[in-house]
């Protein structure tokens, strides 16, 4: 079986022998299609995510097509397209037991900390399929980057009528932006790259932007009557960001952490109190979102072509993956096809 192994930092190997899965009780044999490649897999191969062991097969952003499957109380069938949902929880930890698989105590995400997909077929939970007859190839594996926003939103409890701000426009905060809109909401982008932002507006369909790097406050207030947006989501992966964060909130608000930084933050103890902020973080995503990302995304209200910016055939992708990595690209989503 053909598939690419990130065999070190910075080299990638097309291999011709990699072995057939196993079947084994209680998993599907999913022949892969569409493999989405994001920051993770980024970071993965410049050797920037500290927990990564070599080799290691990436992609976790994955839809294809059922290949061998058991009697399953899903009702899923050879020849179903599905999605996958790559993260493996143990199921029994405290997190698991009070329903928040997303954040397991021992999560082993595909193409993380255990092989993912970068290959023809891959042997997955049943349970940890998604049947995705409805959507196109390419939406199925655009399901996880948007179960990250999804739950990001519903974690907040935004509602109609309120105002939030989504600070980062890349790949992540657009899905936040798309599901903050879904709710209702009035949604700012925030942004230091004027591209960005511009591809938030005609994408995303937002409300208003601001420029982080040019007063941000003052503009915030600006464009929301004087008043600051009662959530923010800092979808940056920059320290500093995330500081300032906490004075764009409104009083009684709550700020929402869905970027990560291998960093202390620090905030003004004053600011957070009077404030009487709630600070979250939000980590992956549970079944609930990712069924709200179909919902959402059958409806039609996610445009998945604009989104995906790059794409290569399998056998093309490790002579295109270094273009994904410079800014002048203006990646916003790659897709690999099979
Ligand atoms: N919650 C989760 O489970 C989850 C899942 C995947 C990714 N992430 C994290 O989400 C974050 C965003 O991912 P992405 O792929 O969209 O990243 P990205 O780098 O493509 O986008 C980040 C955006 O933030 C902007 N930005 C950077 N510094 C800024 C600043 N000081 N002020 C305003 N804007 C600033 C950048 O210009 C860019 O447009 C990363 O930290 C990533 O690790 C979280
Ligand atoms: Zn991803
Ligand atoms: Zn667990």
């Amino acid at each position: 079986m053909r598939g690419i192994v990130c065999a070190e930092i910075g080299r990638f190997a097309f291999m011709h022998d990699l072995p057939e899965p196993a079947p084994a009780a209680g998993c599907a044999v999913v022949t892969i299609k569409r493999i989405g490649i994001c920051g993770t897999d980024l970071h993965a191969y410049r050797g920037r995510q500290p927990f990564f062991t070599y080799p290691r097969i990436l992609g976790h952003e994955l839809s294809g097509i059922i290949e061998k499957i058991g009697p399953n109380e899903e009702g899923l069938r050879v020849g179903d397209r599905v999605g996958v949902i790559p993260y493996m929880h143990c199921g029994t930890c405290i997190a698991c037991r009070g329903g928040k698989t997303n954040c397991c105590t021992d999560m082993k995400v595909l193409g993380v900390h255990i092989d993912g997909g970068m290959r023809e077929r891959i042997s997955v939970p049943v349970s940890h399929l998604i049947a995705a007859n409805e959507l196109m190839l390419d939406q199925a594996a655009m399901l996880e980057p948007f179960a990250i926003g999804a739950h990001a939103v519903r974690r907040s409890g935004l509602a109609a009528g309120e105002t939030a701000l989504v600070i980062g426009g890349g790949p992540i905060g657009l899905g936040v932006m798309a599901f903050a809109k879904s709710r209702g909401a009035k949604v700012v982008a925030m942004d230091v790259n004027e591209d960005r932002l511009a591809f938030s507006r005609d994408w995303a369909g937002i409300d208003d932007t601001v420029d982080a790097l040019s007063d941000p406050l003052g503009r915030l207030l600006a464009v929301n009557g004087g008043e600051l947006p009662s959530v923010v989501f800092d979808a940056t992966g920059n320290a500093q960001s995330m500081s300032a964060a906490f004075a764009y909130t409104a009083h009684g608000g709550r700020l929402v952490y869905v970027g990560l930084v291998s960093a202390d933050i620090q905030f003004h103890d004053p600011e957070f109190h009077k404030r009487e902020l709630t600070l979250m973080g939000s980590r992956n995503a549970t079944r609930e979102d990712f069924e709200r990302v179909m919902e959402v995304m059958a409806s039609g209200a996610i445009d998945v072509d604009r989104y995906i910016t790059h794409r290569a055939d399998f056998g093309d992708m490790i002579g295109r993956f270094e273009d994904w990595l410079k800014p002048e690209s203006k990646v916003i989503k790659a897709v690999v096809t099979l």
